[in-house]
Order: structure tokens, then C-alpha cells, then sequence
């Protein structure tokens, strides 16, 4: 049964089909909700819930805190409406959606490895698959596990790539490397807000093990489309050891076509004979970055690492306006 929702005071009201979340049902009717990491992980979408009730699909979701449930706030992308309901937005900013978000079908094409565990895989869109560099899809895996990927590729027609690490006891991780080449799934796309501002001045990429998907992404569109920013550009890749480096040698190479900007692979375990940085992605950006508040940040990885770039460029004084981040679980 299909339920009303409202944003309070005085705004919009739009439709949820059965079973579609708050987020969903408002992305489907135009509707502007913040939202990042589509799964319960950022808080980015927490409602307050006036009136009405829902489901919540994933009861102990990290983003949502005891005293959210005392507050009756919610996730907008974890609850589903059992009846009519009011809701109001959290404070601060609601960004405008680029691109809306559709629920397509994808077939698995093509699965390639890239390093110990980490594979890329590409799935062909029915119907074509635009996104903006730097966003990120929902999949539906088998066993009615939901997870998002960055795409690691340009949108080009009806392809989506995704560079992902199969984890030991990771449901999703194992769900999408079980995936066998010709499964279909469903792929809801494009979310994210970390897109590529091309405004000239300095820049610093940050990515930490998958992370490079929309790192990738975004240095392969500044490539293209030749983007000058004007002002040196920091590309800075972080894995555990070398061999981690996934498709560390496309983003060099990438890089190498944006004008000023240097590509610095780092690395927990250096090999003999390393000639790059050693230690955290934190590490190289105090090597590296000698006014970060002059610079515009774009970080992605897992959230222990994005959260310890964060508060790096908090103590630095760099501000949140200038922090562009996608963090996954
Ligand atoms: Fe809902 Fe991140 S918790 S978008």
C-alpha cells in the first residue's frame, strides 16, 4: 500500500510506493533529501519523524545513535512508511540532486582482477547509465543485501564499473565477488554529492584502498575534458602495501594528463627500494601539502581513514566547505 509523506511545516507531499524507503520515494518524485552513503552509514539523511510510522530496514545501523531513537529521527534511507507520515529535514544543507536517481537493471560483463582480493567489475545498464564522476550506485545483491559502489569509470552510455574488495566475513563484499558473469541485478544510480567543482585553484585528491573508484573517476574527467585548475594538483593513493595499489597505474597514468598535478602512491609496507612516500595517507599530506587551507579537498576510502583526513584538515584549519568526501563501510 502506497503511503503520503510531508515535509514539514508547510512543504512538499509526495507519494512511497510499497516498499520504497523515504530517500527512495523522494529521489523518485523530485524531491531534494540529503543523503550520502545511501546505507546507514553517515547520518547524512536523519529525519526527524513528526507523524506517522515506518519500518526500519536495518535496525542497528551506524549512523543512528540511542538518542536519535529517543528524538524519533530516522534514516531516510533505511525507513520505510507504514503509514502517511510528516517529516522534518535535519538543519543545515540540502544539496541540490544533479542527475535523478533511477532503478535499472545490470548485467555483469565482465569481472577483472586487479589485486590480491580486489576486483573490477563492470555491469552493462538496460536503458544507458549517466552519473557524474565521483558518485556512486546501489546494488542489490543476492540475499537482499544492499551496498554502494563508486563508479570507477566516465560515463560512457550504459556502463557502470566499480572496483571493489571481497573482505573475509563481508556479506556484501562476498555477495557481489560470488556474482557469477551474465547475473542480473538491480542497480539504483547515480547518489553523491563528491562530484568534481572544475573552479580553478589548488586541489588535493585523497583516496585509501577502494577509494580510488571515484578518485579514478574524477581524475579520468579532469583529463578529458582538460581541465585547468591553474594551481598545482596533489594526487594521493594510499594502500597498505604496493601490490594493494589498485589500478594505482591508471590513475598515474590519468594524472599525468591533468596539467600540474602529481600522483604520490603511498604505502604502510614499502618494498625495498620504495621511492615514494611511506606510512598513511595523513602522513603524505603533511609531507606534501604546505597551505591545505588554500586547497580543495576530495577524500574517499573506508571511513577510519576519511575521518582521520578530516580531522587532520579540521586541526589544520582547512574548512568543511572545502572537504569533499564519500566514505563506505
Ligand atoms: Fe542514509 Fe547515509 S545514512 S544516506
Amino acid at each position: 500500500m502506497s503511503h503520503k509523506i510531508q515535509i514539514a511545516p508547510d512543504g512538499p507531499i509526495f507519494e512511497a510506493r510499497p516498499d520504497e524507503t523515504i530517500l527512495q520515494a523522494a529521489r523518485r518524485n523530485g524531491q531534494i533529501l540529503p543523503y550520502e552513503c545511501g546505507w546507514g552509514s553517515c547520518g547524512t539523511c536523519k529525519v526527524g519523524l513528526v507523524e506517522g510510522s515506518v519500518d526500519l530496514i536495518f535496525q542497528d545501523a551506524p549512523a543512528v545513535s540511542p538518542r536519535d531513537a529517543r528524538r524519533g529521527r530516522v534514516l531516510a534511507c533505511q525507513s520505510r512508511p507504514t503509514s502517511d507520515i510528516i517529516i522534518t529535514p535535519p538543519p543545515g544543507h540540502w544539496e541540490g540532486l544533479p542527475l535523478p536517481c533511477q532503478e535499472c537493471t545490470g548485467e555483469l560483463i565482465a569481472v577483472e582482477e586487479l589485486a590480491p582480493e580486489i576486483r573490477r567489475f563492470t555491469f552493462r545498464v538496460e536503458g544507458g547509465a549517466e552519473f557524474l564522476p565521483g558518485q556512486y550506485a546501489i546494488l542489490h545483491l543476492p540475499g537482499g543485501i544492499r551496498r554502494s559502489y563508486s563508479m570507477c569509470n566516465l560515463p560512457c552510455g550504459d556502463t557502470l564499473q566499480f572496483i571493489a574488495k571481497r573482505y573475509d566475513g563481508g556479506a556484501g563484499s562476498n555477495a557481489l565477488a560470488d556474482l557469477a558473469v551474465g547475473t542480473c541485478i538491480t542497480i539504483e544510480a547515480p547518489f553523491g554529492v563528491c562530484t568534481l567543482r572544475k573552479k580553478a585553484g589548488r586541489k588535493v585528491f585523497v583516496a585509501g584502498g577502494t577509494g580510488i573508484s571515484p578518485i579514478l573517476s574524477m581524475i579520468r574527467q579532469a583529463a578529458e575534458e582538460a581541465v585547468d585548475f591553474n594551481a598545482p594538483v596533489d594526487v594521493i593513493y594510499g594502500a597498505r602495501s604496493a601490490v594493494d595499489l589498485a589500478a594505482g597505474n591508471e590513475l598515474a597514468a590519468a594524472a599525468a594528463r591533468v596539467r600540474h598535478a602529481r600522483y604520490t602512491p603511498v604505502v604502510e609496507m614499502p618494498p625495498e627500494g620504495w621511492g615514494y612516500q611511506q606510512g598513511f595517507v595523513t602522513n603524505a599530506i603533511t609531507a606534501l601539502i604546505n597551505a591545505p587551507t588554500e586547497a580543495e579537498f576530495y577524500v574517499a576510502g573506508p571511513p577510519v581513514m576519511v575521518n582521520s583526513v578530516k580531522a587532520q584538515l579540521k586541526e589544520a584549519g582547512v574548512p568543511i566547505t572545502q572537504v569533499h568526501y564519500d566514505s563506505f563501510g
